[in-house]
């Protein structure tokens, strides 16, 4: 890590990091769930709900004076300028959520650079570089089964003509609801970013695992991202009578799928394969009626590893352990690969900036991988990128109950602040 320059702001800039503004923001954004969804908060990606969370976010920033733009991905970017030429700093996150879920993943990091453009704004913080604050779209794979999906196109690893092949469980192409929503899914390939307009990016989040909490940390700086490899199953067997069709005669899909589901789970403990995870999350069964014998089941699988050879030979694994399974049970089984995202190795000197950071506003951390996917781990492949981590209550995430004390939240935006001041006065 090299600074060259020194643009010295005042040293209260951590201290003026606000829990009520953030407590406030993030009872704005908890309100925008899809009415009558349950508990928690359900704003999918690329829905009506998401756009009004994305306007919300560009109203603060406008507000404050910054200037604002979404591009046809449906990423909101807002800028405070720097000198003319200097390559930037960003942070960001973003607002969609999964079914049911909570209102800190991804909020948080948007909420912090909600913050923390408002203290530089505040304070006239010194800066050379521009600063920009970004709330992605449809971050959450859990619509399309592919996520980071702003943050992919922002990176040019998703196309135009990737979208209409992108299909949610209703059999909306990601395309069209992009178009319902008023953006521009022909015009994606122009959201590309530009290295060259880059230096680093860094994002907070929820750590979404209890590492940090039951530590007793404060903040956690993410050295590798996990990678996910997403697979659709779909087993066809015979739907027929339950009290007429003797156990001999039957096609059932759900025992095939049952025995899927364990042997996903088995594999994923076997002995050498500690850290690789395997979800079975969702799963429809048709007819889905109590006096019917299941004629055909369709479920996910998500499998998540550090390690990329594992992901892959894992998913391969698993395929071929299934068709046996169907075979076993008088069924026909496919799988198909929904999505593959490699993990990633974040670099080393903007962690560093991260570290320092912390350890000037006094924040115990530590190192730790993430075991979700991130936005961050996108924009990478453009820009050099980083991630802080605050927290997670009980470890939970993608649940109503997912939450983060508000003052370790802003224990992460100081740090987050810090990083990017650091990064402002840096050069690679
Ligand atoms: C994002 O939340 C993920 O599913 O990892
Ligand atoms: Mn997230
Ligand atoms: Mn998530």
């Amino acid at each position: 890590m090299t600074g060259t320059r020194t643009t010295a702001g005042p040293a209260a800039a951590p201290a003026a990091v606000s829990g009520e503004r953030i407590d406030a923001h993030l009872a704005r954004f908890a309100g925008l769930t899809e009415p009558g969804s349950g508990p928690g908060c359900t704003r999918l990606a690329y829905s009506p709900l998401e756009r009004d969370a994305h306007a919300v976010f560009a109203a603060h920033m406008g507000a404050l004076g910054l200037t604002v733009a979404t591009d046809p991905a449906g990423n909101t970017v807002a800028e405070l300028p720097g000198e003319p030429g200097v390559p930037a700093v960003g942070t960001g996150s973003h607002l969609d959520t999964v079914p049911r879920g909570g209102g800190y993943d991804g909020i948080v990091g948007v909420v912090a650079a909600m913050e923390v453009a408002e203290v530089a704004v505040r304070l006239r913080l010194p800066h050379r570089r521009p600063w920009r604050f970004v709330a992605f779209a449809a971050e959450e794979g859990a619509r399309f089964g592919q996520a980071c999906n702003g943050s992919r196109m922002a990176a040019g690893l998703t196309g135009a003509a990737d979208l209409p092949g992108l299909t949610d469980r209703e059999g909306r192409t990601m395309a069209d609801a992009m178009a319902a929503v008023g953006l521009r899914p022909d015009l994606v390939d122009g959201a590309r970013w530009r290295p060259e307009d880059w230096f680093a990016f860094v994002e907070l989040h929820i750590e979404q695992g209890e590492v940090l909490a039951s530590e007793g940390l404060d903040v956690g700086v993410v050295d590798v991202i996990s990678g996910s490899t997403r697979l659709l199953v779909e087993v066809t067997g015979r739907a027929t009578h339950s009290g007429g069709t003797p156990m001999h005669l039957r096609h059932d899909a759900l025992v095939t799928a049952a025995h899927c589901v364990e042997l996903g789970d088995r594999f994923a403990r076997r002995p050498g394969n500690e850290g690789l995870r395997v979800t079975v999350g969702r799963l429809g069964v048709e007819p889905n009626s109590i006096t019917t014998v299941p004629g055909a089941v369709e479920f996910s699988v998500d499998i998540r590893d550090v390690d990329p050879v594992r992901q892959r030979a894992a998913a391969k694994a698993l395929a071929h352990d299934f068709a046996a399974a169907a075979g076993e049970h008088g069924t026909a089984l496919t799988t198909r690969v929904l999505a593959d995202t490699p993990p990633v190795v974040l670099p080393e000197w903007v962690a560093g900036h991260a570290e320092a950071a912390c350890a000037a506003v006094g924040a115990a951390y530590r190192v730790l991988p993430s075991g979700a996917s991130h936005d961050t781990q996108q924009v990478n492949h453009v820009v050099p990128a980083g991630m802080i981590f605050v927290p997670s209550d009980g470890g939970l995430s993608h649940v109503p109950e997912e939450s983060t004390p508000t003052p370790q939240i802003a224990t992460g935006v100081r740090a987050l602040l810090e990083t990017l001041r650091g990064l402002d006065r840096a050069e690679r």
